[in-house]
């Protein structure tokens, strides 16, 4: 059996805590007397005239829900939506997910407008690390090449050598030079599997997603002996993904129907997997990408409690109100963007 190369990690696991989701946004357009009387429609088709305007492009993820998605001029996984951010003709950009992804589009692109619906759209993932710690560990292991996934803030993403995605953590990972010690953050279950792909020892922050680390092991068991044909889509940061390495790690020597990817990465399969059920590992927002991007394919989740309340955030309201008002605009002080876009930039060169 193979089996996981080693990994060690570092000592204090951060507590992380996801408070209640009535935001000050929600507040606002509350008291909105304008919004107040505007239907889904009308919000809509305001949203479409704002946005021509003002030059806006509308960027979604993959998780938001379907009415942003089915108006976004794109829907994406955080790979996708940098590189759309890093290539727009628009003049503003306006950011449908969370706080860090917006971020990373006004690093990459600071001569443009980027807005955010609700800058209260955290993620616990990304909250589970700071710039103090991540110098604290730097220092501890001095020469390391450090890699920090995108869920990250811009001032954590200014301490580190390379960013990295879902999309392509892998190929970040194998491109280090095989001598040097590596500091892989903050995912453990991320990073596990890549340790697990690329066969590096690397050292892992204790960090994780709340929605993802409740996905486990027992859940896909359970889901699979449901559906025993289906093909089965699993997200890198699930708990399961670390939890069953063992079990990855043997399929890799014949068929089978396990695929750990990211959100973008299961839209691609979707549109060409010919199973009659797929099994979805993820945030279940993804489920209304899947259907849409296949029709025939009965896509069932691994967990349909697996919400993103930060992701849900961004509503329709509060869209129209932050094309209407030009709120609420991302910045990032120049000198943490400007070492923030240098591992981006690393990054965006190697995949
Ligand atoms: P993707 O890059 O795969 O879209 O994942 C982003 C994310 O936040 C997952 O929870
Ligand atoms: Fe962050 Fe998890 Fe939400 Fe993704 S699903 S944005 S990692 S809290």
């Amino acid at each position: 059996m193979l089996r996981a190369p080693e990994t060690t990690q570092a000592a204090a696991s951060p507590l992380v805590t996801v408070p209640p989701l009535h935001t000050g946004a929600d507040d606002a357009v509350e008291a909105d007397a304008e919004i107040l009387q505007l239907d889904d429609a009308s919000l809509v088709a305001g949203i479409g005239r704002l946005r021509r305007e003002r030059n806006a492009v509308v960027l979604a993820h993959n998780y938001q829900i379907p009415a942003i998605q089915d108006l976004a001029d794109f829907v994406g996984d955080s790979l996708q939506l940098a590189q759309q951010a890093a290539t727009t003709a628009a003049d503003v950009i306006v950011f449908c997910g969370v706080h860090f992804m917006a971020e990373t589009a006004a690093i990459i692109s600071p001569a443009k407008t980027v807005l955010i619906p609700d800058p209260e759209a955290g993620c616990s993932l990304a909250q589970s690390v700071t710039a103090a710690d991540v110098r604290a560990w730097r220092e501890a292991h001095p020469g390391a090449v450090a890699v920090a996934y995108v869920n990250t803030d811009a001032e954590v993403k200014a301490e580190v050598d390379y960013c990295c995605t879902s999309a392509n953590a892998v190929d970040i990972v194998a491109a280090i030079p095989p001598d040097r010690e590596i500091l892989f953050l903050p995912d453990q279950h991320l990073g596990r599997y890549v340790g697990h792909r690329t066969g590096r020892p690397m050292h892992l922050w204790p960090g994780e997603c709340h929605v993802h680390a409740a996905i486990g092991l027992d859940d896909v068991n359970d889901v699979v002996a449901r559906h025993p044909d289906a093909d089965l889509l699993l997200h890198p940061e699930c708990g399961c993904v670390s939890e069953g390495l063992w079990r990855l790690a043997e399929h890799d020597a014949g068929p089978d129907r396990t695929f750990v990817l990211s959100t973008g990465g299961m839209v691609r399969h979707a549109t060409s997997c010919q199973a009659a059920v797929d099994l979805v590992g993820t945030e279940v927002g993804m489920l209304h990408r899947l259907r849409q991007a296949n029709p025939t394919t009965d896509f069932v989740p691994v967990r349909d409690d697996a919400v993103c309340s930060y992701m849900k955030t961004i509503t329709l309201p509060k869209l129209y109100r932050t094309l209407r008002d030009v709120v609420y605009e991302v910045r990032v002080p120049e000198p943490v963007a400007r070492r923030a876009r240098a591992s981006i930039e690393r990054m965006l060169a190697i995949a």
